[in-house]
């Protein structure tokens, strides 16, 4: 296979646009600070913010020197609530500049770890194509090579129309586009060692899908099943018009390969804008990504029926999804990538940054976006490979170190 190859770094244009103050040589200030979580339940009345802010931006009266730790978060790239986020950071962290800045949004969604292969696949803009966003530039597939930093444009065999989330199963990397007017989106199986893609959903009895974009595999509660996936599908690509209308309601699907079977699993009345799935590594817990389009318009929570929110639903033993509750609600724009770590803590881009929650919903820290992210468009994904975290921050990609491993595979 035959690759278009970027240099790791351009590092000089990094120094030279550097707006980062604190970070030097391709690091970010690797500070962790600890915030007390009475802090994140009541504060002095007259504060102000609101949901387009972080909540390190919330304006405080002057004399409220005990919130200080707020303001000192700022530029801190780990923030605090909990000892179990101290613990499974550790004492020295590292984050990385391990790709660009590139003058594209080469580094959006999936976030596909390849243990085998030491890389992480993600979608983005063809890094060629300068000063586009990733839809202008339609997102293609990419693979960044922790070893070496390389980032690469893999020749793939089929056509790949506006790549969205994915994941890793058995070998091969799934990766969900949304097709055109005249060529069906569904979930692609990419062989990453050779670039051999194969199709492997496309139709409902002959519906398209709207705009599959997001996998999770899954063999069920203490591995009962044969391997299933499950998979959101969303109409984002008709409002975008690379499609036509939806023929479909948004739902979340069940592709069962032992028979060949596509089945609606969660209705959209359950769930308005399905994004980010992923499954607990128990098998046990179905988590999705609600956000809607107005939220993600930034006309905020008062103009949908949808919420900007994580729901969780229990896998029953015919690995179905059944009793939903609310998880959590992101206090800042949407909830989008989502994946469960391997002690069953899961881990959520919002625009805040990428939000550490344990199983029961209470948030224990996040990696914060502002030291991370210097564009304006919020970070949708991410990969945890082994400890690392890798944080496609839209025109460039860190990679964050921390003391516990993170991920487990199907
Ligand atoms: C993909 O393969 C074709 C045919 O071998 C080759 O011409 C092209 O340069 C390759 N593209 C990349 C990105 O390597
Ligand atoms: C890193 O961030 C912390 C917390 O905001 C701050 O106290 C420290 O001065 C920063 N370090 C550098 C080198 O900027
Ligand atoms: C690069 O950053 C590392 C980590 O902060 C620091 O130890 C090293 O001295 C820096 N090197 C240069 C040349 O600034
Ligand atoms: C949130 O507050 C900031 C700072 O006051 C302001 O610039 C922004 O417009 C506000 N956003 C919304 C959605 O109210
Ligand atoms: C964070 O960095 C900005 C930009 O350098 C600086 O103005 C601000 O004082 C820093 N905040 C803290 C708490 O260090
Ligand atoms: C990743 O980079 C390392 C170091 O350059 C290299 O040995 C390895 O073959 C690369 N992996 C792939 C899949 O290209
Ligand atoms: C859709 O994509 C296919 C496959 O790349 C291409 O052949 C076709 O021309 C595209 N159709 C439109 C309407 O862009
Ligand atoms: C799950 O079951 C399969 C088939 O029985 C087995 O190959 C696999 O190792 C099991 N996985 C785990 C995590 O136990
Ligand atoms: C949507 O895309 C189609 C096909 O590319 C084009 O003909 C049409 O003008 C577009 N509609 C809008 C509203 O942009
Ligand atoms: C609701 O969204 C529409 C655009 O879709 C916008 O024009 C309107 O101002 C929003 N209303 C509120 C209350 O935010």
């Amino acid at each position: 296979m035959k690759y278009h190859v970027f240099q790791h770094l351009v590092l000089s244009s990094f120094l030279a646009n550097s707006a980062f103050s604190q970070a030097s040589n391709g690091t970010a200030n690797n500070s962790i600070v600890s915030i007390p979580p009475s802090d994140t339940v009541l504060l002095p009345a007259t504060f102000s913010s609101n949901y387009s802010l972080s909540f390190v931006d919330t304006v405080l009266p002057p004399s409220s020197g005990v919130h200080a730790s707020l303001a000192q978060a700022e530029n801190a790239t780990f923030i605090s609530y909990s000892k179990a986020f101290l613990n499974l950071v550790g004492d020295s962290p590292s984050v990385r500049l391990i790709a660009g800045p590139l003058e594209a949004e080469f580094a959006y969604e999936a976030g596909v770890y390849v243990p085998d292969l030491n890389s992480v696949w993600f979608t983005g803009s063809d890094p060629k194509e300068t000063g586009l966003t990733s839809f202008q530039s339609p997102r293609i597939v990419l693979n960044i090579n922790l070893t070496s930093n390389e980032v690469t444009v893999p020749n793939l065999t089929e056509p790949v129309l506006v790549a969205n989330g994915g994941t890793y199963h058995n070998g091969k990397v799934y990766i969900c586009h949304w097709g055109n007017y005249t060529y069906a989106g569904g979930i692609l199986a990419i062989d990453p060692k050779t670039g051999k893609t194969t199709t492997v959903v496309n139709s409902f009895f002959g519906l398209r899908l709207n705009g599959p974009d997001d996998i999770a595999w899954t063999t069920g509660p203490d591995n009962s099943s044969d391997p299933v996936m499950f998979f959101t599908d969303v109409d984002y690509s008709a409002q975008l018009n690379f499609t036509g209308p939806a023929q479909l309601p948004n739902a979340i699907w069940r592709f069962d390969p032992t028979y060949n079977s596509l089945q609606p699993v969660i209705s959209r009345a359950e769930i308005n804008s399905p994004n980010g799935v992923a499954v607990s590594p128990d098998g046990k817990k179905l988590y999705v990504t609600d956000s809607p389009v107005s939220n993600l318009q930034g006309h905020g929570p008062g103009n949908t029926t949808g919420s900007a929110a994580v729901f969780v639903w229990d896998l029953d033993e015919t690995i179905t999804p059944v009793n939903k509750r609310l998880f959590s609600i992101a206090r800042t724009g949407v909830p989008d990538g989502i994946k469960v770590d391997a002690k069953g803590r899961v881990w959520t881009a919002e625009t805040e940054g990428i939000v550490c929650r344990d199983a029961n919903g209470r948030v224990l820290g996040l990696i914060n976006a502002k030291t991370l992210d210097k564009t304006d468009v919020p970070i949708a994904n991410f990969a945890l490979a082994g400890n690392k975290i890798i944080v496609l921050a839209i025109d460039q990609i860190w990679e964050v170190t921390v003391k516990e491993e993170l991920s487990w595979i199907v």
